[in-house]
């Protein structure tokens, strides 16, 4: 009798202990996800070490501070992918790239390297071309191609620069940081003006639509084009990047 009472006190004990076995087990994970808060791409870049000058852009044209609180935003739920150019990939530009471009261009410079979408580098197999951005101009929003290489790594095209994305900064949802070895110029803002990059110009007149019908070949030049015209449109991207971007921030 005593025997078997001393029996049920006994898993009555292990019982009790085992419930409780989980509770402190489980405790310190959640602080530990708390304490990460959401990602911050400034810190990402700076963490990386050669991304001088795009931190300082993105500071300029307030898009740090923009897709920071996009981040810590429930807004979009598919997370962002930020393809970083090197500090090396700026020096490469040919002189007075940047300055030649106004502020609301610098803007949709940046943006053209932010996807509203997270990717693994997996994930951007199932990427479906053209691939938009968070930058916008009256013919809709900058597109980008992605396409697979044969080492499973990946190549991102604007229709004026093609590169080869192999290392990921972060890739941690809801952010991808992505270091490219060149300058993401889009296509709506340097593809009419590339005439080094065009064997022929079949056409007289700028094309509306030129983001995807850049993709047979390298970008068309229009050598008939007067510059004036082709810096007037550009400036006409540049405010329609801007009023993107106050539509974003209203
Ligand atoms: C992001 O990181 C940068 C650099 O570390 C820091 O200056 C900034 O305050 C951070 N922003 C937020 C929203 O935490
Ligand atoms: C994120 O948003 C929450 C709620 O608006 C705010 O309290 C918190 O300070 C923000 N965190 C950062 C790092 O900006
Ligand atoms: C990827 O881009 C690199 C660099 O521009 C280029 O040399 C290569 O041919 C491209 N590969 C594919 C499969 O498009
Ligand atoms: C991008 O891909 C789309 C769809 O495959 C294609 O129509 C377009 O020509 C491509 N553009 C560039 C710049 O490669």
């Amino acid at each position: 009798m005593a025997r078997s009472v001393a029996v049920v006190v006994l898993l009555a004990m292990a019982a009790v202990a085992a419930a409780q076995a989980p509770g402190p087990a489980a405790t310190p994970a959640t602080p530990a996800a708390g304490a990460t808060g959401p990602p911050n791409v400034t810190a990402v870049l700076e963490k990386g070490g050669q991304y001088t000058t795009f931190i300082r852009l993105m500071k300029e044209t307030q898009q740090d501070t923009q897709l920071n609180s996009q981040l810590n935003n429930s807004f979009n739920g598919n997370g962002y992918t930020v393809f970083a150019p090197t500090d090396n990939a700026f020096n490469n530009l040919k002189p007075g790239t940047l300055n030649s471009l106004t502020q609301q261009q610098q803007v949709a410079l940046v943006q053209g390297h932010v996807l509203p979408q997270f990717y693994s580098m997996d994930s951007f197999q199932t990427a479906s071309n053209p691939v938009r951005t968070q930058a916008s101009g009256t013919d809709g929003p900058y597109t980008l191609n992605i396409t697979s290489t044969t080492n499973s790594n990946v190549n991102v095209s604007t229709g004026v620069v093609e590169v080869t994305v192999t290392n990921a900064l972060s890739a941690v949802k809801p952010l991808a940081v992505y270091s490219v070895d060149k300058v993401l110029l889009p296509f709506e803002l340097f593809g009419v003006k590339a005439p080094a990059a065009a064997p022929t110009a079949s056409t007289t007149k700028p094309k509306k639509g030129g983001s995807t019908e850049a993709a047979s070949g390298p970008a068309g030049a229009e050598d008939a084009e007067p510059t004036g015209a082709a810096s007037a449109r550009a400036v006409g991207w540049g405010v329609a990047g801007l009023a993107a971007v106050v539509g974003c921030l209203l």
